[in-house]
């Protein structure tokens, strides 16, 4: 079940002829490939709500400095790796199961200069390919909503964490409300989709060891988004070329409708959590 569901995650996000696409659009949106930012890339390289700004701002609440090494869980085309590395400066590593994903981050990090700092591996979070405490710190952006059994991904994270280090989650919840409508950014049905609520992840964090330092209801960042993007989607001229429409596909604005509809009805909520190995 668990491999059969995570091919079915990784062929929902790798699909239809992808690299082509977005190299496609990098170039109308008039980028040198030999002089590329990783800024540049922030449209579609940061596949969560509020992107390079909730990046921005939840890297720097965190206190890194050049001597943490950092793995980011479900890395997607690697824009928080970069980050890390081009702008704290510290060694970072990102994982993720979908094989398009992965290569192209390592693409994009040769051709923004930051190979020596930043490196990619193909793998799941639940049997995470790292030494026991090899990292000082620890992220996952929006990568839960995929992970049914998010207990073992978080035993996973404590066992690869030094003591002491910090594990930041930033993902959709389960809201208090039932229910849930279909497709979302994460998955087209409900067989890939697993949102644990509040105190379920604080259930799991407690069983995994983890001390809970923050936790944030976010939720307000989903209407913003999203009605963000129904806008741009609705106003009848086409997308910037570079956009995370290329990773949504057709059925881009029913994600976003159908984000903004669960929000409204308390159905989903967006959560930050901040915990520490003791
Ligand atoms: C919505 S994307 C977010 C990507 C990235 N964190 C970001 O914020 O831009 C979710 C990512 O989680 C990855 N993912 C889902 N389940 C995973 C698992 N069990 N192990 C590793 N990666 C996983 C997917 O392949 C996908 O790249």
């Amino acid at each position: 079940m668990g491999q059969v569901n995570e091919r079915a995650v990784a062929e929902h996000y790798g699909n239809d002829h992808l690299r082509t696409r977005i190299f496609e659009a990098i170039s109308q949106a008039g980028l040198d490939l030999l002089n590329l930012e990783p800024v540049d890339l922030a449209p579609i390289d940061e596949f969560h709500m509020g992107g390079r700004a909730a990046t921005a701002e939840i890297i720097s609440s965190m206190g890194l400095s050049l001597n943490d090494r950092v793995l980011d869980i479900g890395c997607g085309l690697g824009g928080l790796v970069r980050y890390l590395a081009g702008e704290i400066g510290c060694r970072a590593t990102g994982l993720d199961l979908t094989p398009e994903y992965v290569a192209l981050s390592r693409e994009f990090t040769a051709l923004t200069a930051l190979s020596d700092k930043a490196d990619f591996v193909l793998g799941s979070a639940l049997a995470l390919p790292f030494e026991d405490e090899a990292f000082s710190a620890a992220v996952t952006f929006h990568a839960g909503m995929n992970i049914a059994d998010k207990a073992t991904k978080y035993r996973e994270a404590f066992r690869i964490l030094r003591p002491g280090g910090k594990l930041v989650i930033y993902d959709v919840l389960k809201g208090p409300e039932p229910g849930l409508r279909f497709p979302v950014p994460w998955a087209d049905t409900p067989d890939t989709s697993h949102l644990a609520d509040a105190d379920e992840m604080r259930r799991m964090l407690a069983s995994a060891d983890f001390t809970i330092l923050v936790e944030q209801d976010r939720t307000p960042l989903v209407l913003k988004h999203h009605r963000a993007r129904v806008a741009e989607m609705s106003a009848g001229t086409p997308p910037p070329s570079l956009g995370l429409h290329l990773l949504q596909g057709s059925t881009a604005k029913a994600k976003s409708e159908n984000m903004i509809a669960m929000a409204e009805a308390g159905q989903i909520q967006l959560g930050l959590f901040v915990a520490r190995k003791s």
